[in-house]
């Protein structure tokens, strides 16, 4: 028997919307960016976000299940993002699941952003659903690696203690004039830096540590162009991006080196990043890398509607009581 689910997301700053089949084959995929909404302010203004998300949900719905070739009944369940993410934001996508739920009387599963990013490199059955895995989520809002024992069973062990990795990306491209968002420019630019000097020093280097941290970076790249005013772009990118990513990489395999763990999941908008994955392929040693292609990195409802799958075939319900949290505070 086949099983449908139509799978929301509304965390942030895209509007998604996807219908997938048995928790792998994506039937659908639609997705509206905001990015141009967010772009003269260089960074996501979270009223706007959740006005948008309220204008666009319902037409994406429709279009995502015609081109699935569904129709509603034909859902076997409902699943959205609750948590973490911009409060009214992720409101809009929980309440338009619920209401789905209540009239088509179909499960209604709310869904963890984070575990669904990485549960995004085994859609499409790209790899095999094995765990344990180390599981790295880089993205605008946040930075952390876990060690995924299982649906619903992952631990946080390393997590940044102020800015994600890809909100770096975006202060630094705006502090040079760059374009919104600032990850898939700074990697382009970063390819016409030459002389490739390491401008930047090494992010927290004592051993053992077990956290990320990238305000001292910005701030080294903003006193940088400050003193340097006429510095070249390029240049100063590409040493960004090397401290920033190198940091990622040393962080993952000293934990899957510790743990005994030997398959590595990248995922999040920054995992899209070619340097990234060219560095963690550069740096395994028998480990396993495994990332979502690109186009899944971002946030997309074909993640959240996979997961949501495995928990529908546990009989793993949500309520309609159920609610939104920013953040995420226990293991599931
Ligand atoms: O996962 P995502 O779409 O949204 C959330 O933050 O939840 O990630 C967006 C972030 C932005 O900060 C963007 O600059 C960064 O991912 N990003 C990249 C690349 N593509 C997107 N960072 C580095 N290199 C990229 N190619």
């Amino acid at each position: 028997m086949n099983v449908i689910g139509l799978g929301l997301e509304s965390s942030c700053d895209e509007t998604a919307a996807s219908v997938v089949k048995n928790g792998s084959e994506i039937l659908s995929n639609i997705i509206f960016s905001q990015v141009s909404l967010h772009r003269e302010y260089s960074g996501v203004v979270p009223e706007i976000a959740s006005r948008a998300h309220l204008e666009v949900i319902n037409g994406l719905i429709d279009t995502a299940l015609a081109k699935a070739g569904v129709s509603f009944n034909d859902l076997n369940y409902i699943a959205a993002t609750n948590r973490p993410g911009l409060v009214g934001s992720l409101l809009v996508g929980l309440q338009t699941a619920k209401a789905i739920s209540f009239a088509l009387d179909i499960p209604l599963i709310a869904v963890n952003h984070l575990e669904a990013h990485l549960y995004a490199a085994f859609l499409e059955g790209r790899q095999e659903l094995r765990f344990p895995y180390i599981g790295l989520l880089a993205s605008g809002g946040n930075t952390a690696v876990y060690e995924v024992k299982g649906i619903g069973d992952m631990e946080c062990i390393g997590k940044t203690i102020d800015d994600a990795v890809g909100e770096a990306f975006d202060k630094v491209a705006k502090y040079l004039g760059l374009e919104y968002p600032g990850g898939p420019v700074i990697e382009k630019l970063a390819l016409d830096a030459v002389k490739k000097e390491m401008l930047f020093p090494k992010i927290l280097t004592a051993g053992g540590d077990t956290r990320f941290s990238y305000s001292g970076i910005k701030t080294a790249v903003v006193n940088y162009i400050n003193a340097n005013p006429s510095a070249d772009k390029a240049e100063i990118v590409y040493a960004f991006q090397e401290r920033a990513l190198e940091l990622l990489v040393r962080r993952v395999f000293a934990f899957a080196r510790k743990r005994g763990i030997k398959r590595i999941v990248a995922a999040g908008g920054v995992a899209a990043n070619g340097r990234l994955r060219a560095l963690l392929s550069a740096a395994a040693a028998g480990e396993e890398i495994i990332a979502p292609p690109p186009a899944l990195c971002a946030d997309n409802g074909a993640m959240i509607s996979g997961l949501a799958f495995h928990y529908y075939m546990r009989k793993e319900f949500d309520d309609l009581s159920v609610d939104v949290r920013s953040r995420v505070l226990e293991r599931r």
